[in-house]
């Protein structure tokens, strides 16, 4: 059959993209996205598709199944498609393709390279591994020293293929014939360990053999029984022991298949599991890591490695159905960063610059004698010259590395900690023997490896910065959770901060997955009623947070957020698989309100952080809480009802529509005074009312009028808190403000976005003033300088100081609305969207604008400019020009 060869189907991915190695689902959905190589007419759009499924042998060579087709399938959908073939079973690897038609094509295009991807276990009973442990007695209340385990197998022959199944009871580094196995840091990562926990494939067929082979691993505690959490936090958390739960299924080339995994006792083959020391003396995620050299244990985890003096194992129990296929990329290193300076302190002691703040940790190349003890102490900024640490209230972020010796061989030894995370910029050296030279020690960058999709750029430079440090403190906070921050004794999944960064963070990278997989760790952990724990995973917190208690703001994560992801990546599957726990939220506080609809009891944070709140009390807020909780009461009952509209779910979607409506009402008759006035007169009352839709018409305008009036009396500085920043200025450019919305936003007085840049700011902070105009840190005993959600800005700053947005769910349709700030001569961004790259780019000179358009193929975009009336465009590059008005550079005052 001849082909269209002008369309290729190009990124072809099951579910979020990774992992394609032990997924845990028999119909991965998959999507794809077509690209023109030649010209294509850009209303182009694909009208049918069809996937072929060949099933790979488990022998590579063995002669491949024949193929399985959906034949043609008459749809235009290429996003999260739901799995066309059979269920996969468990292990099973096939190959996928996929052709497409457009709707004039009478012929298809070629199909596309294929997709491999392979399943894990899939079901509980492939579990044969059980955790083990060292078989040593252990004071639960002490620091642990982490442990090595071991064990040796035979092959009886050649290797076809070999699959690492593995997670623990703590955390866990796995070598295979003294090879890593896979690249992952602070494996298993975190989630509601009870409910679920964790597991990664690992192919390892490269580093096994015919004969004797060997696998060991470290183990530490980590979230799971290390101290953790705040007010001085709890250790074991999840258990009193760690252990190693690992399965090695390996095919051997005459088709024969060998499974090592952990247990007690000794195998058939007369091997069994052993433990032993290492050289990690301590290691804590807020404590830092202790590390002596001297103690290695040279080839522990090669064969022949004599383990005689080596304890047994002891078995633990875990419930196989609660291991579960990760859905999102692991923590890795994803950059290295080399000091800008080095600085000897007033005290004289030598401190480190990296010119970044960031989370991560060193990595050392050092030469000394045997004994020689480096110290590394690590903190987010200097005061007077000197490593400030208070801010990290009890997490003493310190490393220390004694050397084995290194001046006879002449070689360095290099040393990284292995189980531990620092926040940081800074880091001060003690004990390192002799000279430091460039190059000896260097940052490492660690968090989830999401794929960068979003970028923005412009004409100010300073905004450019700003747009760094929310990308760098998102990068610093999506470490396997989106915790509030990196670097102090907290490090939690607070539910308020991702609610509001969410929309951000789905621009920026491609968090489908992270945020699914966390998504659901929210469900496992509601209350029974539908109480949302303030940050998951939920562990004890100090009578404030535990038990929780329902909040706005933090709780609405559970309907909010997956309408986000539904939004952003067109998965619909989100919203059914968080439908029960977004109903509990939006029925539990129905309860809380009662008949009247106004939600006015119980613990609200309210507009956390309003810059006119005392330090020592971030919730007493300008704006009410209670009148921020019937806002988010609203809001979050009219978006579940649109959830329920997505699912099908009719009647629901009528029954929260209307308790929106009845909402709604409510909040007017409480909140609204004449005039459009709100009773608390403060930039998050107008901002929620007006984002929120909660209004009458006539009323709307005067608010937006308010608003940027307040914003005028403020001195064009922000005040708002976690609640109204990412919506204050999507409230006036609603009303029509957008003039007032720039100048909120290039204000560089205290409080206010660029106030952080102008001192010197890599990340986005936890408060406006986290350092205080005279250059000293705030007084507050909670004050970080790497906490994502007052950078939930950027979402409003892709979306109209550059233009693109989704206007249909995963961008299917593009909406393309700049609104230039006057002080602006340029801006761009683009967006690496499910149906592939959408980008704006507008240029101003004099009072002409031009504006670039991407549109990709098989989306059409809706052209909103200044001065024009809205249109449309199909795929493809476009150009407009138009003719504005000037502005005044900023409002008048
Ligand atoms: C965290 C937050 C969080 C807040 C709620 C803080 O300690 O860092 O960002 O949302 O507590 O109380």
């Amino acid at each position: 059959m001849p082909h269209r060869t002008d369309v290729v189907v190009t990124d072809l991915r099951a579910e979020h993209g990774v992992p394609l190695l032990g997924l845990g689902t028999s119909r991965p959905r998959l999507s794809w996205t077509a690209r023109a190589t030649g010209q294509v007419p850009p209303a182009w759009e694909q009208s049918a598709y069809e996937v072929r499924v060949t099933p790979q042998p488990p022998v590579p060579g063995a002669g491949e199944e024949p193929s399985w087709s959906s034949g043609r399938v008459d749809s235009g959908d290429s996003v999260l498609v739901p799995w066309p073939a059979p269920p996969l079973r468990s292990r099973e690897r096939v190959r996928v393709e996929v052709r497409l038609w457009g709707t004039e094509d009478p012929e298809p295009t070629p199909f596309s390279l294929p997709l491999v991807v392979e399943t894990g276990l899939l079901d509980p009973a492939d579990w044969t591994a059980v955790p083990v442990g060292p078989d040593w007695d252990e004071d639960p209340d002490a620091d642990h020293r982490p442990a090595l385990l071991r064990r040796e197998f035979t092959l009886p022959g050649p290797v076809a293929r070999a699959r690492l199944h593995v997670t623990a009871h703590g955390l866990h580094e796995v070598e295979v014939n003294g090879e890593r196995a896979g690249d992952e840091v602070l494996a298993p990562g975190w989630t509601s360990y009870t409910h679920r926990l964790r597991y990664r494939t690992h192919d390892v067929t490269h580093l096994l053999h015919e004969g004797s082979n060997a696998l060991g691993a470290w183990l530490a505690d980590g979230w799971y029984r290390g101290r953790f959490g705040v007010r001085g936090g709890n250790r074991n958390l999840y258990g009193e022991r760690t252990a190693l739960i690992a399965q090695l299924e390996v095919d051997l080339a005459d088709g024969g298949r060998v499974v090592v995994a952990t247990g007690p006792g000794e195998g058939r083959d007369g091997h069994a599991w052993r433990a032993a020391h290492g050289p990690i003396l301590a290691s804590g995620l807020y404590e830092g890591e202790s590390h002596d050299a001297r103690l290695a244990v040279p080839g522990f985890s090669t064969a022949g490695f004599d383990d005689t003096s080596w304890a047994g194992v002891r078995r633990y129990a875990r419930d196989p159905a609660t291991l579960v296929a990760a859905e999102g990329p692991p923590v890795r290193c994803t950059q290295e960063v080399l000091p800008v300076a080095v600085l000897t302190s007033p005290s004289g002691a030598t401190v480190l610059d990296f010119g970044q703040n960031l989370t991560g940790r060193l990595r050392l190349r050092v030469r000394g004698r045997a004994g020689d003890r480096v110290r590394l102490r690590h903190a987010e900024v200097l005061q007077d010259g000197e490593l400030y640490t208070r801010p990290l209230r009890t997490a003493a972020a310190t490393d220390t590395y004694v050397l084995a010796g290194s001046e006879d061989s002449g070689e360095p030894e290099v040393w990284e900690p292995r189980f531990t995370m620092h926040g940081f910029r800074y880091a001060e050296v003690t004990g390192w023997p002799g000279r430091l030279h460039e190059g000896d020690v260097v940052a490492r960058v660690h968090h989830s490896d999401t794929a960068r999709t979003g970028w923005f750029s412009c004409s100010d430079e300073r905004l450019n910065r700003l747009h760094e440090n929310v990308v760098w403190s998102m990068r610093s906070n999506f470490v396997d959770v989106p915790t509030d921050c990196p670097q102090r004794d907290e490090r939690l999944g607070w539910t308020g901060d991702i609610q509001v960064f969410a929309p951000t963070a789905a621009f920026l990278y491609d968090v489908s997955g992270f945020l699914a997989s966390w998504l659901r760790d929210v469900a496992a952990e509601q209350l029974p009623d539908g109480t949302v724990p303030w940050y998951v995973p939920d562990i004890p917190g100090g009578p404030r947070w535990t038990p929780p208690r329902p909040g706005a703001v933090w709780g609405d994560v559970a309907v909010l957020t997956p309408w986000v992801l539904h939004q952003r990546y067109g998965d619909v599957g989100v919203l059914r698989t968080q439908y029960d726990s977004a109903r509990a939220w939006v029925d539990l506080v129905e309860r809380l309100a009662g008949p009247g609809r106004s939600w006015s009891t119980g613990l609200q944070l309210g507009d956390w952080l309003d810059p006119a709140a005392p330090p020592d009390d971030p919730a007493d807020a300008r704006t009410d809480r209670y009148l921020v909780a019937t806002a988010y009461f609203a809001h979050s009952a009219r978006t579940l009802s649109r959830i329920a509209a997505v699912l099908g779910e009719h009647e629901d979607a009528a029954r929260y529509g209307t308790l929106a409506d009845e909402v709604r009402e409510a909040f007017a008759a409480e909140h609204l005074r004449p005039g459009g006035r709100l009773s608390s007169d403060a930039q998050t009352a107008y901002a929620l009312a007006i984002v929120f839709d909660l209004l009458p018409e006539a009323e709307r305008a005067a608010a937006g009028e308010r608003l940027a009036e307040l914003v005028a009396e403020d001195g064009n500085r922000i005040a708002t808190g976690f609640a109204g920043v990412n919506l204050v200025t999507d409230a006036l450019t609603l009303t029509g403000h957008d003039t007032t919305a720039h100048a909120l936003l290039t204000e560089t007085g205290c409080p206010s976005w660029l106030y952080q840049v102008a001192m010197g700011a890599t990340t986005t902070w936890e408060r406006w003033d986290s350092m205080l105009p005279d250059g000293t840190v705030n007084p507050g005993q909670m004050t970080s300088f790497n906490h994502y959600a007052l950078g939930s800005i950027a979402d409003w700053v892709h979306r109209t100081v550059a233009g693109l947005a989704p206007a249909a769910p995963g961008y299917r349709r593009l909406l393309v609305r700049p609104r230039p700030g006057a002080d602006l001569t340029s801006a761009a961004a683009r967006h690496e969207t499910p149906y592939g790259t959408a980008a704006v780019g507008w240029r101003r000179t004099g009072d002409r604008l031009v504006v670039d358009v991407d549109v990709p193929l098989g989306v059409r975009a809706e052209i909103d400019l200044p001065g024009r009336p809205v249109s449309e465009a199909g795929a493809g590059r476009h150009r407009f020009e138009v003719v504005t008005a000037a502005e005044p550079a900023h409002p008048p005052a």
